[in-house]
């Protein structure tokens, strides 16, 4: 379970009226800034969400640049939040807090969102909170729909391959996670093997309409294990060893098929094992980040939630992938308790939720998007 240890108590003013609270977002490839109202009864209010996608400054790589991204985050950051205020309505007076996503993610990104929210609030004297990026992500459904606590939550995008238990803001166990690859990694990794451009997964859904995989025959990871963990490294060796062997465009669209259903028949018996072992009474499946936008994945995870009785709700895509909307609602949620950080909060690489899980069982090491938790 994680801790509120990275936290300070404000004392009880903080936890009255609407909040309002300004969202900032760099760890990865976008750029983004929003403004988010938190009533007193818990609902929240989207005023404006700003997103600055980089994708193509990195396309021309196959794959996001570290340096890249940190040099257009700088660029960009500042117009993106006075965007995301004037859309909003809002001015900095009318602000009740300052929330910049600090980790994890790829670490010189991290620290030009946050060194800016630092500012921002010590100029304005606001609160800063200091946002675990995957907290964002875990509170990201409850910005488009009511989705009361406690849910399992299956985060899968680029960098993140998880499934949580979500009993509130700041209560997330970890119940399983990948052991290599995330899920929007592979399907990244497999589409340039297929001679698709970045970013992989809707090229490769695509091309996957056109084909049928019946006729290729990949590997099923994990089928039997009994926990809720994840692996797509031997999926993606088997896939890059067909790709080469692809003579048409066919050839390809088969594979693409056949690799699409694998990863989401995958994510389905994972969430299964999750779904069987679930403590309680409230059966509630969400999922989150980008590889949800997946037509075959999203309909596979819904019948696999139909079967044990669980409602599935997707966060619309837009709140799916980077955002900073999510960001201004977890910063909201902490400052509704009365929680906020330091002046000092570090940028932080590697920020797993759940840290006794992540040191009782590391996953792997760092992928394409950076740090994985
Ligand atoms: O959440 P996100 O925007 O960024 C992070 O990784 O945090 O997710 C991006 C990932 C990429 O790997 C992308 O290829 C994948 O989500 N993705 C998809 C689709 N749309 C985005 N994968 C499969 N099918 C899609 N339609
Ligand atoms: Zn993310």
């Amino acid at each position: 379970m994680s801790s509120h240890a990275d936290y300070r108590t404000a004392g009880p003013a903080a936890t009255t009226g609407d909040l309002v609270v300004l969202g900032i977002e760099t760890s990865c490839d976008e750029t983004a800034a929003a403004v988010v109202r938190l009533d007193a009864a818990g609902a929240a209010t989207v005023l404006s969400s700003i997103v600055h996608s980089q994708t193509v400054d990195h396309a021309p790589y196959g794959g996001v640049v570290p340096e890249i991204a940190a040099r257009s985050h700088v660029e960009i950051i500042a117009p993106t939040v006075q965007r995301a205020l004037a859309e909003a309505g809002v001015g900095w007076d009318g602000l009740t807090g300052v929330a910049a996503t600090a980790g994890p993610g790829l670490v010189g990104g991290v620290m030009v969102g946050l060194s800016f929210g630092k500012a921002a609030a010590l100029a304005r004297g606001l609160p800063l909170i200091a946002v675990n990026h995957l907290e964002g992500h875990a509170v990201s459904a409850r910005l488009g729909a009511e989705v009361p606590y406690p849910f399992l939550l299956l985060l899968v995008s680029g960098g993140h391959c998880q499934l949580l238990e979500v009993r509130g803001v700041g209560e997330v166990a970890r119940l399983g996670a990948t052991i290599d690859d995330a899920a929007g990694e592979a399907f990244d990794k497999i589409a340039k093997a297929l001679g698709l451009g970045y970013p992989g997964g809707p090229a490769l859904e695509r091309l996957a309409a056109t084909g049928d995989g019946g006729c290729f025959a990949l590997p099923r990871a994990r089928v039997g294990e009994k926990d809720c963990d994840f692996s797509f490294s031997g999926l993606k060796t088997a896939a890059f060893r067909q790709a080469q062997a692809c003579e048409t465009d066919q050839d390809r669209a088969d594979l693409a098929d056949a690799v699409q259903a694998a990863i989401a028949r995958q994510l389905a018996e994972r969430s299964e094992r999750a779904m069987q072992a679930w403590p309680h009474d409230s059966r509630l499946f969400v999922v989150a980040g980008g590889v949800a936008a997946n037509r075959t994945v999203r309909a596979q995870l819904e019948a696999a939630a139909g079967r044990h009785g669980f409602r599935f709700v997707a966060p619309p895509l837009a709140y799916c992938t980077d955002n900073a909307a999510m960001i201004a609602l977890a910063g909201a949620e902490r400052l509704a308790r009365g929680e906020h950080s330091d002046i000092d909060a570090v940028a932080r690489p590697r920020w797993p939720l759940d840290e006794a899980a992540a040191l009782a069982r590391p996953s792997s090491g760092a992928g394409r998007k950076g740090a994985k938790a």
